[in-house]
Protein backbone atom coordinates (compact mmCIF):
# COMPACT_ATOMS: atom_id res chain seq x y z
CA UNK A 1 0.00 0.00 0.00
CA UNK A 2 1.02 3.68 -0.83
CA UNK A 3 2.64 5.69 2.05
CA UNK A 4 0.59 8.73 0.40
CA UNK A 5 -2.91 8.91 -2.45
CA UNK A 6 -3.41 12.25 -4.14
CA UNK A 7 -6.60 12.42 -5.12
CA UNK A 8 -7.47 15.60 -7.34
CA UNK A 9 -11.01 16.78 -7.56
CA UNK A 10 -13.48 19.37 -6.56
CA UNK A 11 -13.79 19.05 -3.19
CA UNK A 12 -16.71 20.53 -0.65
CA UNK A 13 -15.71 20.69 2.78
CA UNK A 14 -19.07 21.16 4.95
CA UNK A 15 -18.58 23.50 7.91
CA UNK A 16 -22.22 24.75 8.62
CA UNK A 17 -25.71 25.26 7.37
CA UNK A 18 -24.43 28.19 5.51
CA UNK A 19 -20.96 27.20 4.74
CA UNK A 20 -19.02 24.57 3.12
CA UNK A 21 -15.73 24.98 1.22
CA UNK A 22 -15.21 24.46 -2.51
CA UNK A 23 -12.18 24.02 -4.07
CA UNK A 24 -12.58 23.49 -7.75
CA UNK A 25 -9.65 22.80 -8.66
CA UNK A 26 -8.96 20.74 -5.87
CA UNK A 27 -6.94 18.12 -4.20
CA UNK A 28 -6.73 15.32 -1.49
CA UNK A 29 -4.33 14.65 0.25
CA UNK A 30 -4.53 11.00 2.15
CA UNK A 31 -1.74 9.63 4.65
CA UNK A 32 -1.59 6.37 5.80
CA UNK A 33 -0.98 5.74 9.44
CA UNK A 34 -0.85 1.95 10.90
CA UNK A 35 -3.24 1.06 9.53
CA UNK A 36 -5.84 3.39 8.05
CA UNK A 37 -5.25 6.51 5.98
CA UNK A 38 -6.15 9.90 7.40
CA UNK A 39 -6.70 13.40 5.49
CA UNK A 40 -3.39 14.85 5.75
CA UNK A 41 -3.66 18.31 3.47
CA UNK A 42 -6.43 19.52 1.06
CA UNK A 43 -6.13 22.60 -0.94
CA UNK A 44 -5.53 24.06 -4.48
CA UNK A 45 -3.96 22.46 -7.21
CA UNK A 46 -0.54 23.93 -6.76
CA UNK A 47 -0.71 21.78 -3.23
CA UNK A 48 0.40 19.16 -5.86
CA UNK A 49 4.13 20.84 -5.88
CA UNK A 50 4.39 19.61 -2.46
CA UNK A 51 3.73 16.25 -2.52
CA UNK A 52 4.60 15.11 -5.83
CA UNK A 53 8.07 14.26 -5.15
CA UNK A 54 7.34 12.00 -1.93
CA UNK A 55 8.04 8.26 -2.36
CA UNK A 56 5.07 5.99 -2.58
CA UNK A 57 3.03 8.32 -3.67
CA UNK A 58 -0.08 7.49 -5.62
CA UNK A 59 -2.54 9.76 -7.56
CA UNK A 60 -5.45 9.52 -8.28
CA UNK A 61 -8.07 11.60 -11.37
CA UNK A 62 -11.03 12.79 -10.48
CA UNK A 63 -11.06 16.36 -11.62
CA UNK A 64 -14.40 16.39 -13.20
CA UNK A 65 -16.61 15.38 -9.94
CA UNK A 66 -17.25 16.52 -6.69
CA UNK A 67 -15.81 14.83 -3.97
CA UNK A 68 -17.90 15.00 -0.55
CA UNK A 69 -17.53 13.36 2.88
CA UNK A 70 -18.91 9.80 3.73
CA UNK A 71 -22.44 10.02 4.30
CA UNK A 72 -24.17 9.33 7.54
CA UNK A 73 -27.91 8.74 8.05
CA UNK A 74 -29.61 9.33 11.00
CA UNK A 75 -32.19 6.90 11.45
CA UNK A 76 -32.69 3.59 8.95
CA UNK A 77 -33.88 0.45 9.43
CA UNK A 78 -31.81 -1.99 7.62
CA UNK A 79 -34.33 -5.03 7.61
CA UNK A 80 -36.87 -3.26 6.46
CA UNK A 81 -35.18 -3.23 2.86
CA UNK A 82 -37.89 -5.18 1.16
CA UNK A 83 -40.66 -2.74 2.50
CA UNK A 84 -39.59 -0.44 0.30
CA UNK A 85 -40.99 -1.64 -2.63
CA UNK A 86 -44.36 -2.61 -0.88
CA UNK A 87 -47.72 -0.09 -0.72
CA UNK A 88 -47.54 3.17 1.30
CA UNK A 89 -50.06 3.97 3.92
CA UNK A 90 -50.71 6.16 7.20
CA UNK A 91 -48.11 5.10 9.69
CA UNK A 92 -49.89 2.52 11.52
CA UNK A 93 -51.31 0.80 8.59
CA UNK A 94 -48.63 0.48 7.35
CA UNK A 95 -46.79 -0.93 10.35
CA UNK A 96 -49.15 -3.58 10.68
CA UNK A 97 -50.12 -4.62 7.40
CA UNK A 98 -46.39 -4.72 5.77
CA UNK A 99 -43.46 -3.84 8.22
CA UNK A 100 -44.34 -6.06 10.92
CA UNK A 101 -44.59 -9.15 8.64
CA UNK A 102 -41.52 -8.60 6.84
CA UNK A 103 -39.84 -7.80 10.11
CA UNK A 104 -40.97 -11.18 10.83
CA UNK A 105 -38.68 -13.02 8.52
CA UNK A 106 -35.52 -11.92 10.04
CA UNK A 107 -36.11 -14.47 12.88
CA UNK A 108 -34.40 -17.22 10.93
CA UNK A 109 -30.87 -15.98 11.04
CA UNK A 110 -29.22 -18.27 7.67
CA UNK A 111 -31.78 -15.51 5.95
CA UNK A 112 -31.02 -12.61 8.31
CA UNK A 113 -26.80 -12.97 7.29
CA UNK A 114 -28.23 -13.25 3.77
CA UNK A 115 -29.85 -9.53 3.75
CA UNK A 116 -27.11 -8.04 5.79
CA UNK A 117 -24.84 -8.82 3.37
CA UNK A 118 -27.09 -7.86 0.58
CA UNK A 119 -28.09 -4.09 2.65
CA UNK A 120 -23.97 -3.59 3.41
CA UNK A 121 -23.53 -3.74 -0.41
CA UNK A 122 -26.60 -0.80 -1.03
CA UNK A 123 -24.97 1.05 2.01
CA UNK A 124 -21.83 1.62 0.22
CA UNK A 125 -22.96 1.75 -3.54
CA UNK A 126 -25.19 4.97 -2.03
CA UNK A 127 -21.36 6.44 -0.61
CA UNK A 128 -23.46 5.22 3.57
CA UNK A 129 -20.45 5.04 5.29
CA UNK A 130 -21.95 5.39 8.96
CA UNK A 131 -25.12 5.97 11.29
CA UNK A 132 -27.90 4.95 13.67
CA UNK A 133 -29.58 2.09 12.44
CA UNK A 134 -32.39 -0.16 13.49
CA UNK A 135 -32.70 -3.56 13.55
CA UNK A 136 -35.39 -6.29 13.96
CA UNK A 137 -36.55 -7.73 17.50
CA UNK A 138 -34.42 -10.66 16.97
CA UNK A 139 -30.49 -10.14 18.42
CA UNK A 140 -28.74 -11.56 15.18
CA UNK A 141 -30.15 -8.94 13.38
CA UNK A 142 -27.78 -6.51 15.76
CA UNK A 143 -24.59 -9.16 14.97
CA UNK A 144 -25.10 -9.35 11.68
CA UNK A 145 -25.52 -5.82 10.99
CA UNK A 146 -21.83 -5.27 12.92
CA UNK A 147 -20.99 -8.64 10.91
CA UNK A 148 -21.17 -7.06 7.27
CA UNK A 149 -21.80 -3.13 7.36
CA UNK A 150 -18.26 -1.52 6.49
CA UNK A 151 -18.36 2.05 8.66
CA UNK A 152 -19.30 3.74 11.53
CA UNK A 153 -22.42 2.22 12.89
CA UNK A 154 -24.51 2.22 15.67
CA UNK A 155 -27.05 -0.88 15.77
CA UNK A 156 -29.96 -2.01 18.19
CA UNK A 157 -32.75 -4.45 18.10
CA UNK A 158 -36.03 -3.17 18.46
CA UNK A 159 -37.92 -3.72 21.81
CA UNK A 160 -41.70 -4.79 21.55
CA UNK A 161 -43.36 -6.04 24.46
CA UNK A 162 -47.01 -4.40 23.72
CA UNK A 163 -49.78 -3.82 21.22
CA UNK A 164 -47.58 -6.24 18.78
CA UNK A 165 -48.74 -9.38 17.08
CA UNK A 166 -47.93 -12.14 18.61
CA UNK A 167 -45.45 -13.45 15.86
CA UNK A 168 -43.33 -10.14 16.31
CA UNK A 169 -43.71 -9.85 20.33
CA UNK A 170 -41.04 -10.60 23.24
CA UNK A 171 -41.90 -11.08 27.38
CA UNK A 172 -40.41 -7.94 29.99
CA UNK A 173 -37.59 -10.49 30.44
CA UNK A 174 -36.39 -11.34 26.89
CA UNK A 175 -35.87 -7.60 26.10
CA UNK A 176 -34.43 -6.98 29.40
CA UNK A 177 -32.01 -9.73 28.81
CA UNK A 178 -31.06 -8.88 25.21
CA UNK A 179 -30.17 -5.63 26.11
CA UNK A 180 -27.80 -6.86 29.02
CA UNK A 181 -26.14 -8.89 26.39
CA UNK A 182 -25.98 -6.72 23.31
CA UNK A 183 -25.00 -4.05 25.21
CA UNK A 184 -22.04 -5.57 26.97
CA UNK A 185 -21.04 -7.19 24.05
CA UNK A 186 -21.30 -3.98 21.54
CA UNK A 187 -20.55 -1.11 24.63
CA UNK A 188 -20.78 1.88 22.86
CA UNK A 189 -21.76 0.89 19.18
CA UNK A 190 -25.43 -0.50 20.84
CA UNK A 191 -28.60 1.60 20.59
CA UNK A 192 -30.90 1.40 23.09
CA UNK A 193 -33.87 1.08 20.79
CA UNK A 194 -37.43 1.13 21.94
CA UNK A 195 -39.49 0.98 18.69
CA UNK A 196 -42.00 3.51 20.17
CA UNK A 197 -43.96 3.83 23.11
CA UNK A 198 -46.76 2.73 22.13
CA UNK A 199 -45.19 -0.95 21.63
CA UNK A 200 -42.94 -0.81 24.52
CA UNK A 201 -43.55 -0.93 28.01
CA UNK A 202 -42.38 1.96 30.57
CA UNK A 203 -40.46 -0.76 32.48
CA UNK A 204 -38.00 -2.02 29.54
CA UNK A 205 -37.97 1.41 28.80
CA UNK A 206 -36.37 2.35 32.14
CA UNK A 207 -34.30 -0.35 31.70
CA UNK A 208 -32.84 0.59 28.74
CA UNK A 209 -31.97 3.90 30.12
CA UNK A 210 -30.29 1.99 32.95
CA UNK A 211 -28.25 0.48 30.36
CA UNK A 212 -27.50 3.26 28.48
CA UNK A 213 -25.84 4.78 31.37
CA UNK A 214 -23.80 2.18 31.74
CA UNK A 215 -22.76 1.31 28.14
CA UNK A 216 -22.28 5.26 27.44
CA UNK A 217 -23.76 4.40 23.79
CA UNK A 218 -27.19 5.88 21.95
CA UNK A 219 -31.06 5.74 22.15
CA UNK A 220 -33.17 5.74 19.81
CA UNK A 221 -36.52 5.95 19.10
CA UNK A 222 -39.89 7.67 17.22
CA UNK A 223 -41.74 10.62 18.58
CA UNK A 224 -44.40 12.54 16.67
CA UNK A 225 -44.80 11.31 13.38
CA UNK A 226 -48.37 11.45 13.16
CA UNK A 227 -51.26 12.68 14.86
CA UNK A 228 -53.01 9.68 15.51
CA UNK A 229 -50.03 7.92 16.74
CA UNK A 230 -49.52 10.82 19.45
CA UNK A 231 -53.48 10.01 20.04
CA UNK A 232 -53.37 6.69 20.61
CA UNK A 233 -49.76 6.80 22.83
CA UNK A 234 -51.50 9.17 25.10
CA UNK A 235 -54.97 7.40 25.46
CA UNK A 236 -52.33 3.95 26.13
CA UNK A 237 -50.31 5.69 28.67
CA UNK A 238 -52.38 7.74 30.64
CA UNK A 239 -54.29 4.55 31.87
CA UNK A 240 -51.16 3.41 33.03
CA UNK A 241 -49.51 3.93 36.70
CA UNK A 242 -46.91 6.86 37.17
CA UNK A 243 -48.24 8.39 33.49
CA UNK A 244 -52.17 9.71 34.53
CA UNK A 245 -51.03 12.84 33.82
CA UNK A 246 -49.02 12.93 30.62
CA UNK A 247 -49.46 15.61 28.53
CA UNK A 248 -47.10 15.13 26.00
CA UNK A 249 -45.27 12.16 23.68
CA UNK A 250 -42.08 13.19 25.15
CA UNK A 251 -42.83 13.04 28.76
CA UNK A 252 -43.23 9.73 28.36
CA UNK A 253 -39.98 9.43 27.09
CA UNK A 254 -38.85 11.30 29.43
CA UNK A 255 -40.54 9.36 32.96
CA UNK A 256 -38.41 6.68 31.58
CA UNK A 257 -34.98 8.31 31.36
CA UNK A 258 -34.91 8.36 27.81
CA UNK A 259 -34.12 11.76 26.97
CA UNK A 260 -30.86 13.35 26.57
CA UNK A 261 -28.16 14.53 24.46
CA UNK A 262 -27.23 10.84 23.56
CA UNK A 263 -31.10 10.13 22.21
CA UNK A 264 -31.76 10.63 18.63
CA UNK A 265 -35.96 10.57 18.59
CA UNK A 266 -37.39 10.23 15.05
CA UNK A 267 -39.03 12.65 12.44
CA UNK A 268 -40.58 14.82 15.62
CA UNK A 269 -43.27 16.73 12.87
CA UNK A 270 -46.09 17.06 15.23
CA UNK A 271 -44.11 18.61 18.38
CA UNK A 272 -46.47 20.56 20.62
CA UNK A 273 -44.71 23.62 22.58
CA UNK A 274 -44.13 20.51 26.16
CA UNK A 275 -42.22 18.44 23.86
CA UNK A 276 -40.17 21.43 22.28
CA UNK A 277 -39.71 22.30 25.47
CA UNK A 278 -38.62 18.98 26.91
CA UNK A 279 -36.50 18.16 23.86
CA UNK A 280 -34.48 21.58 24.64
CA UNK A 281 -34.32 20.92 27.76
CA UNK A 282 -32.73 17.37 27.77
CA UNK A 283 -30.74 17.86 24.32
CA UNK A 284 -32.67 15.48 22.66
CA UNK A 285 -31.54 14.91 18.49
CA UNK A 286 -34.03 14.65 16.07
CA UNK A 287 -33.36 12.59 13.16
CA UNK A 288 -35.84 14.22 10.08
CA UNK A 289 -36.28 11.79 7.41
CA UNK A 290 -38.12 13.30 4.39
CA UNK A 291 -38.54 11.30 2.08
CA UNK A 292 -40.23 8.97 4.36
CA UNK A 293 -42.19 11.99 5.48
CA UNK A 294 -42.95 12.52 1.78
CA UNK A 295 -46.90 12.16 0.33
CA UNK A 296 -47.74 8.85 -0.81
CA UNK A 297 -47.27 9.64 -4.38
CA UNK A 298 -43.47 10.66 -3.64
CA UNK A 299 -43.08 7.11 -2.06
CA UNK A 300 -43.55 8.45 1.33
CA UNK A 301 -45.91 7.32 4.20
CA UNK A 302 -47.67 11.11 3.68
CA UNK A 303 -46.73 11.92 7.49
CA UNK A 304 -46.33 15.68 7.25
CA UNK A 305 -43.10 18.18 6.90
CA UNK A 306 -40.49 19.08 10.07
CA UNK A 307 -40.51 21.94 10.81
CA UNK A 308 -36.40 22.69 10.88
CA UNK A 309 -36.76 26.31 11.16
CA UNK A 310 -38.99 25.62 14.23
CA UNK A 311 -36.56 23.42 15.85
CA UNK A 312 -33.76 25.53 15.45
CA UNK A 313 -35.58 28.50 16.62
CA UNK A 314 -35.65 26.45 20.02
CA UNK A 315 -31.95 25.24 19.22
CA UNK A 316 -32.59 21.61 18.83
CA UNK A 317 -30.38 19.24 17.29
CA UNK A 318 -31.48 17.69 13.94
CA UNK A 319 -29.89 15.35 11.24
CA UNK A 320 -31.35 14.00 8.12
CA UNK A 321 -31.78 10.14 7.95
CA UNK A 322 -33.44 8.22 5.15
CA UNK A 323 -35.73 6.06 7.47
CA UNK A 324 -35.70 3.10 4.86
CA UNK A 325 -38.12 1.38 4.58
CA UNK A 326 -40.85 4.20 5.05
CA UNK A 327 -37.95 6.13 3.01
CA UNK A 328 -37.62 4.38 -0.64
CA UNK A 329 -34.23 4.80 -1.32
CA UNK A 330 -31.21 3.46 0.76
CA UNK A 331 -29.61 6.71 -1.21
CA UNK A 332 -28.90 9.96 1.49
CA UNK A 333 -28.67 12.29 -2.13
CA UNK A 334 -32.19 11.39 -2.67
CA UNK A 335 -33.11 12.54 1.29
CA UNK A 336 -30.75 15.69 0.79
CA UNK A 337 -32.84 16.48 -2.51
CA UNK A 338 -36.48 15.70 -1.25
CA UNK A 339 -35.47 17.92 2.21
CA UNK A 340 -34.94 20.87 -0.38
CA UNK A 341 -37.43 20.40 -2.79
CA UNK A 342 -40.31 20.26 -0.25
CA UNK A 343 -39.21 23.02 1.54
CA UNK A 344 -39.19 25.38 -1.41
CA UNK A 345 -41.94 24.29 -2.42
CA UNK A 346 -43.51 25.43 0.43
CA UNK A 347 -41.61 28.85 -0.44
CA UNK A 348 -38.60 28.01 2.60
CA UNK A 349 -35.47 29.27 1.11
CA UNK A 350 -33.78 28.88 3.97
CA UNK A 351 -33.72 24.71 2.83
CA UNK A 352 -30.16 24.73 0.33
CA UNK A 353 -28.21 22.07 -0.68
CA UNK A 354 -25.18 23.30 1.13
CA UNK A 355 -27.29 23.18 4.25
CA UNK A 356 -28.75 19.00 3.32
CA UNK A 357 -25.03 18.35 2.59
CA UNK A 358 -23.85 19.53 6.29
CA UNK A 359 -27.13 18.07 8.25
CA UNK A 360 -26.24 15.04 6.37
CA UNK A 361 -22.17 14.46 7.20
CA UNK A 362 -20.91 16.65 9.81
CA UNK A 363 -23.97 17.60 11.71
CA UNK A 364 -24.67 14.12 11.74
CA UNK A 365 -20.90 13.11 13.25
CA UNK A 366 -21.35 15.33 15.54
CA UNK A 367 -24.77 14.24 16.98
CA UNK A 368 -23.73 10.29 16.93
CA UNK A 369 -20.41 11.48 18.40
CA UNK A 370 -17.84 10.70 15.61
CA UNK A 371 -17.30 14.14 14.86
CA UNK A 372 -13.67 13.88 16.35
CA UNK A 373 -13.45 11.31 13.45
CA UNK A 374 -15.02 11.62 10.60
CA UNK A 375 -17.97 13.94 8.96
CA UNK A 376 -16.03 16.46 7.05
CA UNK A 377 -12.50 16.72 5.55
CA UNK A 378 -10.82 18.52 8.54
CA UNK A 379 -6.95 17.77 8.94
CA UNK A 380 -6.44 14.72 10.66
CA UNK A 381 -9.66 13.03 10.12
CA UNK A 382 -10.26 9.29 8.86
CA UNK A 383 -10.78 9.25 4.64
CA UNK A 384 -14.06 8.83 3.97
CA UNK A 385 -15.27 10.21 0.90
CA UNK A 386 -17.65 9.64 -1.77
CA UNK A 387 -16.72 10.97 -5.34
CA UNK A 388 -19.92 11.46 -7.25
CA UNK A 389 -20.40 11.25 -11.25
CA UNK A 390 -18.55 13.44 -13.61
CA UNK A 391 -19.98 16.71 -14.08
CA UNK A 392 -18.78 19.27 -16.29
CA UNK A 393 -18.75 22.92 -14.54
CA UNK A 394 -18.82 25.59 -16.27
CA UNK A 395 -16.28 28.63 -15.42
CA UNK A 396 -19.37 30.91 -13.65
CA UNK A 397 -19.63 28.10 -10.41
CA UNK A 398 -17.88 29.18 -7.53
CA UNK A 399 -19.71 28.22 -4.45
CA UNK A 400 -20.81 24.79 -3.02
CA UNK A 401 -25.16 25.83 -3.60
CA UNK A 402 -24.07 26.32 -7.10
CA UNK A 403 -22.08 23.32 -7.81
CA UNK A 404 -24.66 21.41 -5.42
CA UNK A 405 -26.88 22.60 -7.49
CA UNK A 406 -25.40 21.63 -10.92
CA UNK A 407 -25.19 17.96 -9.32
CA UNK A 408 -28.44 17.76 -8.61
CA UNK A 409 -30.01 19.23 -11.67
CA UNK A 410 -28.03 16.45 -13.86
CA UNK A 411 -30.06 14.23 -11.71
CA UNK A 412 -33.65 13.33 -13.73
CA UNK A 413 -34.78 10.37 -11.65
CA UNK A 414 -34.53 9.37 -8.11
CA UNK A 415 -33.45 5.87 -9.16
CA UNK A 416 -30.50 7.20 -11.25
CA UNK A 417 -28.79 8.12 -7.45
CA UNK A 418 -27.60 5.08 -6.62
CA UNK A 419 -25.16 5.38 -10.04
CA UNK A 420 -24.51 9.00 -8.95
CA UNK A 421 -21.74 7.57 -7.14
CA UNK A 422 -18.64 6.48 -8.72
CA UNK A 423 -16.07 5.86 -5.74
CA UNK A 424 -16.44 5.24 -2.36
CA UNK A 425 -13.09 5.30 0.06
CA UNK A 426 -13.30 4.00 3.18
CA UNK A 427 -10.34 5.02 5.53
CA UNK A 428 -8.71 5.56 2.43
CA UNK A 429 -9.53 2.31 0.75
CA UNK A 430 -11.75 1.86 -2.16
CA UNK A 431 -14.45 -0.55 -1.07
CA UNK A 432 -17.01 0.42 -3.95
N1 LIG B 1 -42.79 4.01 14.26
C1 LIG B 1 -42.65 2.82 14.86
N2 LIG B 1 -42.01 1.94 14.08
C2 LIG B 1 -41.73 2.59 12.95
C3 LIG B 1 -41.07 2.21 11.74
O1 LIG B 1 -40.61 1.09 11.56
N3 LIG B 1 -40.98 3.17 10.78
C4 LIG B 1 -41.47 4.42 10.94
N4 LIG B 1 -41.34 5.31 9.97
N5 LIG B 1 -42.10 4.79 12.06
C5 LIG B 1 -42.23 3.88 13.05
FE1 LIG C 1 -38.15 4.82 11.45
Amino acid sequence: MHKWILIKGMILNPQSDKSCEFIKEGVLILKKGKDKYTIADYGRRSLINDYEKKRSLKVVDHSDSLIIPGLLDLHFHWVQKDVTSMPKDNLLKWLENFTWPTEANFKDKKYCNSEAKEFSYELIRNGTLGGACYGSIHSHSVDAAFKYFKGDYFVGNVLMTMNSPEYLIQTQKQAKTLLDKLSAKYKKNYVVTPRFAPTTDEEVMRHGSKVQKKCKGLIQSHLCETKNEIDWVLSIYRERKGFEDVTSYSDIYHRCGLLGEKTIMGHGIYLSKEDMQLLKKTNTAIAHCPTSNAPVKDKGLGSGLFDFKQAEKNKLRWGLGSDIGAGPFVSMLDVMDSFVKQNKKIGNKAATYTKALYRSTLKNAEILGIDQNTGNFDLGKRANLVVLKPLKLSASIKTSEQALNEFFKAIKSREEFRQAVTEVFYEGQVIS
